[in-house]
């Protein structure tokens, strides 16, 4: 049975995919607006990877309690080694697999331009080249990486038409790309080269047996609950060095205070009108560059617990956890 559309969501602007509305689909990403667009897995709510504040809108649309890295999609083998390191069997898998329904985790290249949030400040990037020759074309036309989940609500079913993409997310995206229902239906397959052993992350659309004998060798599996991307590894790939301290009215003697709202001693301001988004787009990077030894710890202002304040106060209460 199909949901009701939610109550009180504007319905969006749905077009059918053709190059009129992929120019148009273009210039909203280029503004950093929100388009949905069909792949050959599910549809994706897309936003430009470059822009931290189209970022920090997908994880709003989606109403995602805590922040998980994005697969960054792109049109070509250019764009990709752009943003992302290949090394050879990387490059061999990219070759054999795509354009499809692979995603490769690879190492992201310094100064690729890529938000922090996009990968929630980790050192490695998820890079995906869809197989679907509209998204492609999109792609290239937006000529930015596009940050792109699958377009429903957090804890929702992945949408395979574009009639579910609008009830799920309504006007939070400017336009919906009308390709007609996905053909594979089922997410990429994400595979972690970044690493002397190849992880399989997430099973999906490329067979692990396929990927298996590419490689000439078997493929260590993850299991669910511990891959890279589970909250208890991610506390050590996430956490800053720094002692970090919540709900702080202002710095103790040695502290950084990481502001939100008017704040004239800050150090850093995740966002002086308080907005939520602009908070959200800044936190990685500042909590990355408060990380030094000339502080003894980080002080952060309250941030509201609603909206993107949850995903916020999610990702900090992890950092403030005694670490053993
Ligand atoms: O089929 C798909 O892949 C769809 C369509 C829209 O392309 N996209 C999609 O994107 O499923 P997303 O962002 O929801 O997938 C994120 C997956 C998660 O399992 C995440 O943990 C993993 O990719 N991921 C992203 N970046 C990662 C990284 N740096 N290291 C490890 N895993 C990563
Ligand atoms: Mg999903």
């Amino acid at each position: 049975m199909r949901a009701a559309p939610r109550d009180n969501v504007a319905m969006p602007q749905i077009l059918p995919l053709d190059d009129r509305s992929i120019a148009i689909a273009a210039e909203h990403i280029r503004a950093g607006r929100l388009v949905a667009f069909p792949t050959e897995t599910v549809y994706g709510v897309g936003g430009d990877a470059t822009n931290g504040e189209a970022v920090a809108a997908i994880f709003e649309a989606k109403g995602r309690p805590r922040f998980n890295p994005l697969i960054v999609h792109v049109p070509d083998m250019i764009a990709a080694r752009r943003i992302g390191d290949f090394d050879k069997r990387a490059e061999e898998l990219a070759s054999r697999f795509w354009p499809g329904p692979l995603t490769l985790v690879v190492r992201r290249r310094a100064d690729n331009g890529i938000s922090e949030l996009a990968c929630t400040g980790l050192d490695t990037l998820a890079i995906r080249m869809p197989a679907h020759r509209g998204a492609r074309t999109f792609l290239a036309e937006a000529n930015r990486p596009l940050a792109a989940p699958s377009a429903n609500r957090s804890g929702k079913v992945s949408p395979t038409t574009a009639q579910h993409v609008a009830e799920e997310l309504g006007d939070a995206v400017a336009l919906i790309l009308d390709g007609g229902p996905c053909e594979v239906g089922l997410e990429s397959t994400v595979l972690d080269m970044s690493g002397e052993e190849p992880v399989l992350l997430r099973p999906g659309g490329v067979p692990l047996e396929e990927l298996e004998e590419a490689l000439g060798r078997k493929i260590a599996v993850a299991k669910a609950g511990v891959t890279v991307v589970s909250p208890g590894m991610l506390e050590s790939h996430y956490a800053p060095g720094l002692p970090l301290r919540m709900n702080a009215k202002k710095a103790e003697a040695g502290e950084a205070l990481l502001g939100f709202g008017p704040a004239p001693d800050a150090t850093l301001n995740l966002s002086e009108t308080g907005n939520l988004r602009e908070a959200a787009a800044n936190l990685f990077a500042h909590l990355r560059s408060l990380d030094r030894p000339d502080f003894a710890a980080i002080a952060v202002m309250p941030i509201p617990e609603q909206g993107l304040g949850r995903a916020i106060n999610d990702r900090l209460r992890r950092a403030a956890a005694p670490r053993g």
